[in-house]
């Protein structure tokens, strides 16, 4: 039996800062209103010529360093992202180009801010029929370019960066199990209505931009993640106290706070980086990963539950020894 493990993890934020307090002069809106209904303290912005795939290869090759992987050695690229560099080719067969890296498969998983979370259990699955081992799954985002910057409703929670990791056939467990789902019945909640086959037309009238109902996707992002918590740990027969660490999608300290509650988490356990960069979608989660291996607080044999809930509906999570 082949497990995915995960081998090496790696992020990036791009250098420009927007704090709240950038925000007041933009928007009518307050340090204070955005750090007590969200936990959000700066996001970090793309500039003007940076895409994500410039956002992508340096999270990426962080990865394969701490892995200690050639890029040679990948056989499988997946970015998962929902603010690709142009419709085609992927962002994932752009990134591939970067890194020399040639003939793998390479192809891009949108699930907006659940990206993440779809593409490890797509790379996982992978490697446990045994048509990889060796796999780059990134997360990577320029949401900042989807957010309308005259609307407080939506501007004061966004931010770009990406994550990545490295995920390695092993025999040892590794990624434990994966859970996947969506309800497209929530499109009206959470959306960018334009698009490639709607017609651009739709971007001039503003609908480019991020629309959502923030006060009802918070509801329902909350009761979500208390069930797919719920879902991971009876599926594997696990107490709540066998969890070491949460990795949860960093949208709002609130949502985050609610879900450690339902697992019944001290916070010290939970990784929280939202305060650092807001939402970046589908990096939200490995930039958390990263930033808590890198700090020494994940430690190898470590149970981790990664979770995450964004448009679509879409939601999942993973269960993993890291
Ligand atoms: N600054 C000041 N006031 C504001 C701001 C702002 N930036 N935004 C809204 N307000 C006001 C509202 O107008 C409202 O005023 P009113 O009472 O006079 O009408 C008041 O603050 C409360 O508004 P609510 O929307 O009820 O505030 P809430 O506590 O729900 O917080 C927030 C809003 C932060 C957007 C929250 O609903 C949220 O985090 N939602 C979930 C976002 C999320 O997790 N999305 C999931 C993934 S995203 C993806 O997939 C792309």
């Amino acid at each position: 039996m082949n497990y995915s493990r995960i081998a090496g993890t790696g992020s990036y934020l791009p250098a420009k800062v927007l704090t709240n307090r950038d925000l007041e002069k933009m928007v009518d809106t307050s340090d204070q209103w955005i750090r007590e209904r969200t936990g959000i303290e700066k996001r970090h912005i793309a500039a003007a010529d940076e895409t994500t795939c410039d956002l992508a290869e340096p999270a990426a090759r962080r990865a394969l360093q701490a892995a200690k992987v050639d890029s040679g050695e990948i056989d499988l690229i997946i970015v998962a992202t929902t603010t690709p560099d142009q419709v085609f080719p992927s962002t994932a067969c752009l990134l591939q180009q970067r890194l020399d890296i040639h003939g793998c498969p390479a192809f891009d998983v949108q699930a907006v801010c659940t990206g993440f979370v779809y593409a490890v259990a797509v790379a996982d699955n992978f490697i446990r029929t045994g048509s990889a081992r060796c796999a780059l799954v990134v997360g990577a985002e320029t949401f900042s370019r989807i957010v309308d910057w005259s609307d407080r409703g939506t501007s004061v929670l966004f931010g770009d960066g990406a994550g990545a990791v490295v995920l390695k056939a092993s025999k040892e467990p590794g990624i434990i199990s994966t859970h996947l789902h969506a309800d497209g019945a929530y499109e009206s909640l959470l959306r960018v209505p334009a698009g490639v086959s709607k017609g651009y037309d739709l971007v001039q009238e503003g609908g480019a931009y991020t629309e959502m109902r923030g006060n009802e996707v918070f509801r329902m992002a909350v009761t979500t993640l208390g069930r797919i918590v719920d879902e991971t740990l009876q599926a594997n027969g696990l107490q709540k106290t066998d969890i070491d660490w949460l990795i949860p999608h960093q949208a709002n300290i609130r949502i985050i706070q609610a879900t450690a509650r339902k697992l019944r988490m001290p916070m010290e356990r939970v990784v929280v980086t939202v305060s650092e960069h807001g939402n970046t979608s589908a990096a939200s989660v490995p930039l958390a990963l990263d930033v808590a291996v890198r700090d020494g607080r994940i430690q190898r044999g470590e149970t981790l539950l990664m979770e995450a809930f964004g448009g679509g509906f879409t939601w999942g999570s993973v269960l993993l020894k890291y």
